[in-house]
């Protein structure tokens, strides 16, 4: 069952860029790339560092700290020193609102574009 609630707006998150919201005590990062919205935990996967503050591009953030890249639809790592995913939710707008379904995270195995990307 989804759970999709309201964590900002479109307008909070400037393209190419990613913020840090709370919800339901999960720490995200809502991310804006290429006209499409993210939600990942905003927890690199390496050791606690925010990934809201990486680099955004395309469908990729990259931890600031060592450089590792995640794939902003699976949580999947790209690049070393990270080795385990990091949790994705869906993540969907409407209106002028971004939505994250906080219910469970997609599993990174089976993630797809699709799946991520209701809006
Ligand atoms: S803390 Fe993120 S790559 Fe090391």
């Amino acid at each position: 069952m989804s759970d999709f609630v309201r964590v900002c707006s479109v307008s909070d998150v400037p393209p190419d860029s990613a913020i840090a919201v709370e919800v339901d005590d999960r720490e995200l990062a809502i991310v804006h790339s290429d006209g499409n919205f993210y939600a990942i935990e905003d927890e690199c996967s390496h050791a606690a560092i925010p990934l809201s503050e990486g680099d955004v591009e395309g469908a990729e953030i990259e931890c600031y700290l060592h450089g590792s890249r995640f794939d902003l639809r699976t949580g999947r790592p790209l690049s070393l020193p990270a080795t385990e995913p990091v949790p994705v939710y869906r993540c969907r707008v409407e209106g002028d609102d971004v939505l994250v379904d906080v219910s469970e995270p997609l599993d990174p195995e089976q993630s797809d574009i699709e799946e991520l990307q209701e809006s």
